[in-house]
């Protein structure tokens, strides 16, 4: 049985601090937008191998060899998460010992990871893989969990995670899991750039001071701007309050923003917790040119830079085989 699901980066098109939970999540307001830039993910159950004697048994393989394919991944913490969560729900039918087909304790689930998504570059490329791993096992078992169940497995996994679920453009509340969807933006012309290191999400957000927070998006204007697809108004309103912590960290960022506005950019922001900046062009031809003259500046060598386009989607299932 195999399931392969191509799965979208994301990009935030606002980002606030709204206040604190006690375990030390923030409470956020922010404008999530899928992006045309995917990871594919391929997920199989197999017979579990003779010599694992464990419950469980989760192998994963990635195309970068240097991507870490151990717990520490969020498709394995996803399918190991999924497992007990469905076994649970099971338990009244093994308990009455009826017979039931697909135990994932007795099964291997490999789960194959080809990478396209820049890593820890606050594009949600760990939360998007998390996502395809929940909903490419959902389809193999033949949907134990409903849309909103899997929202519940998902933000167990990270913040980011009910988002990349559902994809599209939506306003995100509480950690992450409260999702309002917004009318699609029409398709926007996209510049990503992310420098040659990564920022720690759990990082920046420690060294953030609710109580002054600098420049903050006026979430409702950053929505009406996205309904009547207006870049302009969305770059007077728009701001993303971790922006302070990471360009104190890293002046670059604010060095790319400048960057970007010079090459034809209508605006520029660093996405999520960084390092990636994004600026948003009114044609493709426009961000084309954009990515053709930053990557003639010798100081962006080594950096990431690519344009793409918005989508109003979230995950696909692109293969499935029984
Ligand atoms: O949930 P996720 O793994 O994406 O979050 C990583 C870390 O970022 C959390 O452990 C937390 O420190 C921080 N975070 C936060 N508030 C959020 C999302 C993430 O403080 N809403």
């Amino acid at each position: 049985m195999i399931c392969r699901v191509k799965t979208p980066a994301k990009i935030n098109l606002s980002l606030d601090i709204v206040g604190k939970r006690d375990d030390g999540y923030h409470l956020l307001e922010t404008v999530m937008q899928s992006i045309a830039i995917y990871d594919t993910i391929s997920v199989k159950i197999l017979d579990k191998s003779t010599d694992f004697d464990g419950a469980y048994q989760i192998k994963i393989t990635a195309d970068n060899p240097t991507f870490p394919c151990d717990m520490r991944n969020t498709c394995y913490k996803a399918a190991m998460k999924f497992a007990l969560i469905y076994e649970e729900k099971l338990s009244h039918r093994i308990n009455k010992k009826e017979n039931v087909n697909n135990l994932l304790k007795d099964k291997q689930i490999t789960i194959r990871i080809d990478k396209k998504i820049p890593q820890s570059a606050g594009l949600a490329g760990g939360s998007a893989d998390a996502a395809a791993v929940i909903i490419a096992l959902n389809n193999l078992l033949d949907n134990p969990f409903s849309y909103e169940d899997c929202l519940t497995i998902g933000v167990q996994i990270g913040a980011d995670v009910p988002f990349c679920l559902t994809g599209g453009t939506i306003l995100c509340k509480g950690i992450g899991e409260v999702l309002e969807p917004i009318d699609a933006f029409n398709t926007m012309h996209v510049v990503l750039v992310k420098p040659n290191f990564g920022l720690s999400t759990p990082w920046v957000f420690s060294k953030i001071d609710i109580k002054n927070l600098g420049a903050r998006p006026h979430s409702s204007s950053v929505i009406a701007a996205v309904i009547e697809n207006d870049i302009e108004k969305l770059s007077i309103h728009t701001a993303n309050v971790l922006e302070t912590v990471s360009i104190k960290e890293r002046p670059v960022l604010q060095q790319i923003k400048e960057s970007l506005n010079q090459h034809g950019a209508k605006m520029s922001m660093m996405s999520g917790s960084g390092p990636t900046v994004f600026g948003i062009f009114e044609s493709k031809e426009a961000a084309g040119n954009a990515v053709i003259n930053l990557r003639k500046n010798k100081d962006y060598g080594r950096f990431y830079i690519a344009s793409t386009t918005t989508i109003n989607h979230g995950p696909q299932v692109i293969m499935m085989q029984k």
